[in-house]
């Protein structure tokens, strides 16, 4: 797979209308990365990040209020990936250019396996909070 081509598809979407709209925001600022502009790309880079803190801790903060079980893996997967984030940002101010078009083609089959597997099991787990809250919101969300 080549980030240039990587975009959001419904290979992504987790019939969870909350969380697939904030994936597209990061599918979007993500598949930025790859764009072939120096200049630009630690300006690129820290709306990456800037999402990213809202969008782990939105997850975090929905774990925390639903007793979800597996939260402490799920919330170390988005501390780790932030970090790596940081340290490419530090490291590209530094000279390390190099580094960033690695984080743009690896940060794609991280979020791909991400979504697979963590968020995955938490969208399945939100639905069915849903459904034995209020099935209103089932039917309008
Ligand atoms: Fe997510
Ligand atoms: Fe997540």
């Amino acid at each position: 797979m080549t980030s240039a081509t990587w975009g959001w598809s419904d290979r992504l979407s987790l019939s969870y209308t909350p969380m697939d709209e904030t994936h597209k925001e990061f599918v979007e600022l993500c598949a930025a990365l790859s764009e072939n502009n120096p200049a630009t790309f630690i300006e690129r880079l820290d709306q990456l990040i800037v999402h990213s803190v809202a969008h782990f801790e939105q997850e975090n903060q929905w774990m925390a209020e639903g007793n979800f079980p597996p939260a402490g893996c799920h919330k170390q997967e988005h501390d780790s990936v932030l970090e790596i984030m940081r340290e490419v940002r530090r490291r590209v101010e530094a000279g390390e250019t190099d580094l960033g078009e690695r984080l743009a083609e690896e940060l794609p089959l991280w979020f791909e396996h991400h979504v697979d597997t963590m968020d995955n099991m938490l969208a399945r787990f939100m639905a069915n909070n849903a459904v034995s809250n209020s099935p209103a919101e089932v039917v309008a969300g």
